[in-house]
This record gives structure tokens, sequence and C-alpha cells, in this order.
């Protein structure tokens, strides 16, 4: 199914209605050193109208032209060096990327592999297109901007797992920073309001303030035990069913994982990463995964969490402003720990990064069991 047309609003780049004017709170050059999906296997070669698989995505403000070379998948950034022309209109070439404009052609690492108009060379020792690491994982494109820090793709717990079915759900844009769907998605407080027929029905507001453990490449992990009659998760016949507990693991800086557990014991695990495409736009890709009714058809559990996003959009993308402010800009209490501890540790994140790569390495293979 398409994403809802009210979904597709981002499309308008910078373009928010009120801006913040306060101090940033985040430094948002931190998620550089991060691995981002930027679309999906499935786009990229649904890119081929016959000059091959060339597809234009967007991370951290930074436009990306992504190709499948004959040496595997390839992301550059999408100025061509020579007179600025978008490489995404150009060729795929098989072993470089040729612009349309006047045709010098790209090879994997950025190097020039050949000047049409200047065949004999030589070719300039400034002539190089940017390129970055580049990955395929779970059916989708992973791109990392700066690789110094030697961060990891994230894990995807039961992606690999034989007793999951893992189903790709439709990607979706909001006009809201990347913390903030983080945040949202994470957010306990909000089901009996936002959610109430879906998640949590009026009366079962939730006063939780979980055991909140720190694990290693930055996983912060809590569980969430409902109150009693409050609902999660579809069963086989598309009905939603009593959860017993859900499991979330907050991947620093833009993954989660929730592993819901049901009173009949089966299991779903939903997986979402919010990739930034600049500091108040991001794309979530996910996956709604379960190990029961294996069989039956996949729709009613994608349909189950598009309803549940539509619910939250309008919610979401009223925050102003989109990026996380000052701590002094807004007001928490005891319950909101979640937003908290998760703000505290991306803060702490940018403040490690300012000491540079290693620093930010350390930092992600702390542990603490209570934070
Ligand atoms: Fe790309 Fe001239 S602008 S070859
Ligand atoms: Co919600």
């Amino acid at each position: 199914i398409p994403p809802p047309r009210q979904w597709q609003r981002a499309g308008q780049l910078h373009s928010s209605g009120g801006r913040y004017m306060g101090e940033s709170f985040l430094d948002n050059e931190t998620w550089r050193y991060f691995w981002h999906p930027v679309c999906t296997v499935k786009e990229l070669a649904e890119s081929d109208k016959g000059r091959g698989e060339l597809l234009c995505a967007r991370l951290l403000g930074t436009e990306l032209v992504i190709a499948r070379l004959d040496s595997g998948v390839v992301a550059m950034n999408n100025r061509c060096p020579h007179r600025s022309a978008k490489l995404h209109l150009g060729w795929n070439r098989g072993d470089s990327v040729q612009c349309p404009y006047h045709g010098w052609q790209w090879g994997a690492d950025g190097s020039c592999k050949g000047i049409p108009a200047a065949p004999d060379g030589p070719i300039p020792p400034n002539a190089k297109a940017v390129s970055y690491d580049c990955a395929e994982r779970y059916g989708l494109v992973w791109v990392r901007l700066d690789g110094s820090a030697g961060t990891a793709i994230p894990e995807h717990p039961v992606f690999d797992d034989p007793a999951f079915r893992c189903v790709p759900g439709p990607s979706y844009d909001w006009k809201t920073h990347s913390a903030r769907r983080v945040e949202n998605y994470t957010d306990l407080a909000h089901f009996p309001f936002v959610h109430p027929e879906t998640l949590g029905s009026a009366g079962h507001v939730t006063f939780l303030t979980p055991q909140i453990a720190f694990r290693k490449e930055g996983r912060m992990r809590f569980r969430y035990a409902p109150p009693e009659g409050a609902r999660n998760a579809v069963d086989a016949s598309g009905n939603f069913s009593p959860l017993a507990f859900s499991d979330y693991t907050i991947r620093l800086p833009f993954g989660v994982s929730v592993d819901l557990t049901l009173q009949n014991g089966a299991r779903t695990v939903l997986w979402v990463w919010a990739t930034p495409l600049d500091d108040i736009h991001c794309r979530s890709f996910w996956f709604a995964c379960r190990n029961g009714d294996l069989d039956g058809p996949d729709q009613p559990h994608i349909d189950q969490q598009m309803r549940i996003l539509e619910e939250d959009v309008d919610i979401v993308e009223s925050q102003d402003p989109e990026q996380i402010p000052h701590p002094r800009d807004e007001i928490a209490v005891a319950p909101d720990k979640v937003s908290l501890t998760y703000r505290r540790l991306l803060y702490a994140l940018c403040k490690a990064k300012a000491q540079g790569p290693e620093a930010l390495k350390a930092f992600l293979d702390t542990e603490r069991d209570d934070i």
C-alpha cells in the first residue's frame, strides 16, 4: 500500500512553519558517524529506467546518488565535480557512474575513470567525486558519511531467525527530527490519548518509570508491562490481542526494536530506523516480524501498524520546534523517564563526538545496568 498522501508532505524541505530560535541541544553533525538506511534494495532496482540502477537519496542534508556497480552498491555525493550536474540523471556503466552532462565517469571510490572530451588526458589530480561507505543489509541500502568512529550497521534481532517472518512496511516521511520520531515510538504515556482504540483505552494512563539499562553499541533497553486491559499487537485474524509485556531497545541514535510478547505467548517484533533526511525531516524504514501465523496473510500486520502511524503523524508533526530544544524549553515529569534518558544519551553522544571519533566509540561501548 502506498503511504497516505499526508505522509508525503515532507517533500517541501526546509519549509518549517515556526523556527526555533533557542539554543540547539543536539549537534546534528554527530549522526554522520552512523550508518543509516537511505532506500530499499527494491527501490534501487526499480530506479533502472534503461540507464542502469541510479537513485537519488538524501541523508543529513546531503544529496546522494546510489548505484549498483559491478563491485556492489555505492554511494556518492550527487554533485558532479566538473560542472555540478546531478549524477543520478546519468548512466550506470558498471565500473562507474557517468555524468549526464559531459560524460565524465566516476568509479566506486570517486576516482575519475574518463573524460570523453579529453581522451588523451591528463585527468586533473583534483577530479575526485565524494564517495561514502555503502552496504546492503536487511533489504536496505545503508550509508555512512564518516567511517572514522568504526560504527556498525544496527542489529535486527530476528531478521535472520527462521522462526520469524519479517515483512517490510512502506517507508514514510515525517516532518520532524529523527529523535522526535524515536521518542514518539517509545513514548508510553500517549497511548490512551492518541491510540485509544488501538494501543490503550482511555482510563489506562500509564505512570511508568521502567528500569533502563545501557548496553554496548549504544543500546538503551527497558521493559513495558501494560496496565490491565491495555491492548497491543495483532493476532492471526487481524484483531488486537492482549499484550503480556514488551521489551524495547533504542539503538542510538535513531533505531528502535520492540519485542512484544502476547498473553498467548506469540511474539511480534517491530523494528524501525528513522533516517535523518535533514535537521527537520526523517524517513522511517521498518519491519513487522512475527513468530506465529507464519503462513497467514501479511497485510493485517502491516495495516495495523499503518493505522497506528496515521494516529501519530499529525501530532508529531505539530511539535514545534521539530528539533529537540534546550531542556529549559520543555517540561518533564517522572513518567518521561524514557524520553529524558534518551535525550541524555543523545546529548552525551554529541559531547563525546566533540572529543573525536575515539571518544564516540568508547561512549557507545560503555555498559551500565541502571541509567
Ligand atoms: Fe558532470 Fe560536466 S558536469 S561531466
Ligand atoms: Co503513537
